[in-house]
């Protein structure tokens, strides 16, 4: 692995997880149903059956994940709130006893000289906002803002680092335009005000978050690939273009001030239900970008499929995860340098990075993860790269603490850094937890440096 002592002193080792993924406790202190609920529960959604009821029953042995997390020497926790934890019906008032969760986890992380990084949004919508709309209805993103409020009102005065909203385009798409996330619809008249109305929600929640935590550092969390041709063939070509704009654009434009691609809305042909000073809301400054990642994606024109008419090609011969997802790190270092120099962000985080492999328990009581090992050292060394030309990347978090619920995939993926034997919830961390562990303190040991000033090139 390269020298990663061009990262500054200052950054932030962390890991990542997700409400509905590991939690568990569904029904657990007035907690109600969300969309996830409804979908795992439905048959033939995800793979094996299998839904979020248990997890990895964090609601319960967060204490343990705590001490695994000190052990592994993070510097973050980026975890999500589940907001029909907070307001089980989506509005009105708040569950004390449901808020008192992530109260108590706060405090314990904070203890533990851990920083605490929530993300209000991590896909779990109250079922009850769903039927009423659900995203596609401008009510849920006001609803959205009074849960902000209310959430950071009460953690407000510990917690400074609020992500609003995680990967909004998989939300919006692959949950109601290709139908294999909740709510499972397939419906682009649907969809394209889902997209709208999430973006909208996220400029509410941050000014609610800043009134309520002046000098809190906000930030949104989206979920990029880089994408390039199958082939030279100009159909190809023009497909790709419409895969960025659909997968990154759409989502990266409107949140910079450039209002959303006029070619995608040209594509998509359903009217935005645009309202004056939506733009600006949609706009608000933020203090940090997240950016997840995992692989790149070759595009292939598909005039005959649906929006945008371009797929993705499977990888072959190259090396890739079980989820059959191309591992490639260069492309890490591309997505920085690209919102850097594009989009001109001032600091950046790498909120996920990480890869799913069919992990096992070895005679010797231990997991040998060596897929993950490289994985993680190649895009920790992009993420040196991306600094060294001068990307403004204050902190990785390494997706995922533990294994967990991988949406339509079931439990059979797994991306933990800490392997879960659900029978028995008993956690092992995993050779790439411990890689992690060497990583982090050897960094910490290095002589303090700068952030390098690169050309950006
Ligand atoms: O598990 C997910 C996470 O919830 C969102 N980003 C991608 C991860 C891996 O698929």
């Amino acid at each position: 692995m390269n020298d990663l002592s061009v990262l500054p002193t200052s950054f932030t080792w962390g890991v990542a997880t997700s409400a509905y993924q590991i939690e568990g406790a569904v029904s657990e202190d007035g907690r109600s149903p969300s969309i996830w609920d409804t979908f795992s529960h439905t048959p033939g959604k995800v793979a094996g059956g299998d839904t979020g009821d248990v997890a990895c029953d964090h609601y319960h042995r967060w204490p343990e994940d705590l001490g695994i997390m000190k052990e592994l020497g993070v510097d973050a926790y980026r975890f999500s709130i589940a907001w029909p934890r907070i307001m089980p019906d989506g509005a009105g008032p708040v569950n004390q006893a449901g808020l008192a969760y992530y109260d108590r986890l706060v405090d314990a992380l904070l203890g533990a000289g851990i920083t605490p990084f929530p993300t209000l949004y991590h896909w779990d919508l109250p079922q009850a906002l769903q039927d009423r709309g659900g995203w596609a209805s401008r009510e849920t993103a006001s609803r959205f803002a009074d849960y902000a409020a209310a959430v950071s009102g009460l953690l407000g005065d510990r917690v400074k680092d609020w992500g609003t909203l995680n990967e909004p385009r998989c939300a919006a798409w692959i949950g109601n335009l290709e139908g294999r996330h909740a709510p499972g619809l397939a419906d682009i008249d649907v969809a394209v005000p889902v997209s709208y109305h999430l973006l909208l929600a996220h400029g509410l929640a941050a000014q609610a978050l800043r009134a309520a935590v002046p000098d809190a550092r906000i930030g949104i969390i989206n979920v990029m690939h880089t994408c390039e041709p199958a082939t030279d063939r100009s159909e190809d070509i023009e497909a790709t273009t419409r895969y960025d704009g659909h997968v990154n654009r759409w989502w990266l434009d409107p949140i910079h001030g450039r209002g959303f691609p006029a070619d995608m809305r040209e594509i998509y042909r359903v009217a935005l239900p645009e309202q004056p000073g939506d733009a600006e809301t949609i706009a608000t400054p933020l203090d940090w970008e997240g950016v997840n990642y995992y692989s790149p994606t070759i595009i292939s024109d598909d005039p005959g499929g649906g929006v945008p008419y371009a797929r993705e090609t499977p990888p072959d011969g190259v090396p890739q995860t079980m989820l059959r997802w191309e591992i490639r790190a260069a492309g890490l270092e591309q997505v920085l340098v690209r919102v850097a120099t594009e989009y001109g962000a001032r600091s950046l985080y790498v909120t996920e990075n990480g890869s799913a492999w069919a992990d096992h328990i070895t005679p010797d009581g231990q997991v040998h993860d060596q897929g993950r090992v490289r994985y993680l050292e190649e895009h920790l060394a992009a993420c040196g790269r991306a600094v060294a030309r001068g990307v403004p990347l204050a902190g990785y978090f390494a997706w995922s603490l533990l294994d967990n619920f991988e949406w339509d995939y079931g439990y059979d993926a797994r991306f933990g850094l800490v392997y879960v034997d659900y029978e028995s919830q008993r956690r092992t961390v995993k050779d790439s937890g411990r890689r992690y562990a060497d990583i982090i303190t050897s960094h910490r040991q290095r002589p303090a440096v700068t952030a390098p000033d690169g050309d950006l090139g």
